[in-house]
């Protein structure tokens, strides 16, 4: 089955996606890690987005979409796929299922980290000094919110709307949401 793992930036997308992956031998397909693979790299795409990273916006969406296609169209991960960082916005929500559609497949849930600001604020902060993302300063992670706030949260409407949406509170340590995730997914 193929799953959507949604939430603000520090949520725990990636960190669930990787235990998930591992676990049930699933497929994490990070967007982010793709496009800072493109900058990392210096490939064209990569000097094209950038600015816009380090700006918290949104790359567009066809540059994204060609990325994600390459790996819905490869039967190797047919129908084990993590998305963590797509959809994030409306027409990236219709275009996940126009693209799985000519594919043969289907989202079977999507699985929606709660967390409150306070708490991405103190993650990102801690994470900054591990990881040296370019774009996890104080200014750049507020940004990627207010982003996420205004364009990427009406998208949960859409799945709510489809009957996928489950949401989790992702306060709770990474185990106890590993757990409940696991669960919920070995229930399906
Ligand atoms: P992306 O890389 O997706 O960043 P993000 O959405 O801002 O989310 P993060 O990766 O920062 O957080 P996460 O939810 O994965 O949390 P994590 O597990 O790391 O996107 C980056 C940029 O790329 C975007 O701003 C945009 O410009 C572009 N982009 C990406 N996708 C795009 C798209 N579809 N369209 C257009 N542009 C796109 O956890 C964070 C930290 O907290 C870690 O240190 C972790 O160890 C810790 N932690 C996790 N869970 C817990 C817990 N339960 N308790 C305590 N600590 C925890
Ligand atoms: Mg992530």
């Amino acid at each position: 089955m193929n799953l959507v793992i949604f939430g603000p930036p520090g949520a725990g997308k990636g960190t669930q996606s990787k235990y998930i992956s591992e676990k049930f031998d699933m497929y994490q397909l990070s967007t982010g890690e793709f496009l800072r693979k493109e900058i990392n790299e210096g490939t064209l795409i990569g000097k094209e987005i950038s600015s816009v990273i380090n700006e918290g916006a949104l790359v567009s969406d066809q540059i994204v979409s060609n990325l994600i296609e390459k790996v819905i169209s490869n039967t190797k991960y047919q129908n084990r796929i993590i998305f963590d960082g797509y959809p994030r916005n409306l027409a990236q929500a219709k275009n996940l299922d126009n693209l799985l559609n000519k594919y043969n497949q289907k989202i079977k849930i999507v699985l929606k980290l709660s967390v409150s600001l306070e708490t991405i604020k103190k993650r990102i902060s801690e994470r900054r000094s591990m990881e040296k993302r370019q774009d996890d300063n104080e200014a750049i992670a507020i940004k990627r919110y207010e982003t996420y706030e205004k364009t990427t949260s009406p998208v949960i409407e859409y799945y709510k709307k489809l009957n996928l949406l489950k949401v989790i509170d992702g306060e709770k340590t990474i185990d106890q949401i590993n757990k409940e995730i696991s669960d919920i997914i070995s229930s399906i």
